[in-house]
């Protein structure tokens, strides 16, 4: 049986105070046993986030990690950070992070690693272009990122298909489409491994995509930053 997950991404948004007011906001939505909720801040406020969350049911997660251990890497957060503000899961390999920070397939195994390693959750992000797509070359590129991601790993990761042309654009990738790329991954890697949809996820598409048979949660970025969307995304219709 595979726990839904509804994951916010918070991306760069957010000063602390901001946060504060999100994180009270996100306290008092009722949340369901079957769905596992997660939300992933900028790593300037996940002590903040994690103080006030720790008793919530509402897990932590961050945006990235470094592949190094530790020392002479300006800018860079390591694993071990991490855990000590509590953190559970981390998302790796997102498009943003992919396309303006230059991380390639290589780059996102070695994070992965890292963080398996240091006993993280991974949320794996892979998607195609609109140009992927309408070339029809979208399964092809999926299984090279998946298969170059997860090269010599073998713990389970959640994966998130996030088509780059549906992410922040308003342009929900059809149920149908969604599906059938969850699907296809889940042939590559197996049936307990959870698979969620990112890419303009709100309110009026999530009971849609839930009912999916192969999708099992959703990667949220604009709308987790809305405490009464996130709220009706965590409480959509679970199906019976
Ligand atoms: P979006 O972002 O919901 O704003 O499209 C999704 C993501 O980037 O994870």
């Amino acid at each position: 049986m595979r726990k839904k997950l509804i994951a916010g991404n918070w991306k760069m948004n957010l000063t602390k105070q901001e946060a504060v007011t999100m994180l009270k906001n996100l306290l008092e939505i009722p949340l369901s046993e079957e769905v596992e909720v997660l939300i992933a801040p900028s790593f300037a406020v996940l002590d903040t986030s994690y103080e006030m969350l720790k008793d919530s049911g509402i897990k932590l997660g961050a945006q990235n990690v470094s592949e190094y251990d530790k020392g002479a890497y300006t800018g860079e957060v390591s694993c071990e950070m991490l855990k000590s503000v509590g953190v559970e899961y981390i998302i790796l390999g997102h498009s943003e992070r992919r396309s303006y920070f230059n991380e390639t397939n290589k780059v996102v195994n070695a994070k992965v690693k890292k963080a398996l390693n240091n006993d993280f959750k991974v949320i794996l992000c892979v998607g195609e272009t609109l140009e992927d797509r309408e070339n029809g070359r979208a399964f092809d590129v999926v299984k090279e990122q998946l298969l170059e991601s997860l090269d010599g790993v073998n713990m389970q990761v959640v994966v998130a298909y996030e088509p780059i042309w549906a992410i922040g654009t308003g342009n929900t990738c059809s149920t149908e489409d969604a599906e059938e790329m969850c699907k296809f991954i889940r042939t590559l890697l197996g049936d307990d491994y959870r698979i969620l949809y990112g890419g303009s996820v709100n309110p009026s598409n999530i009971s849609e995509l839930m009912k999916m048979e192969d999708i099992d949660g959703a990667l949220v970025g604009g709308s987790s930053l809305k405490a009464v969307d996130f709220s009706k995304l965590v409480n959509y219709e679970v199906e019976k």
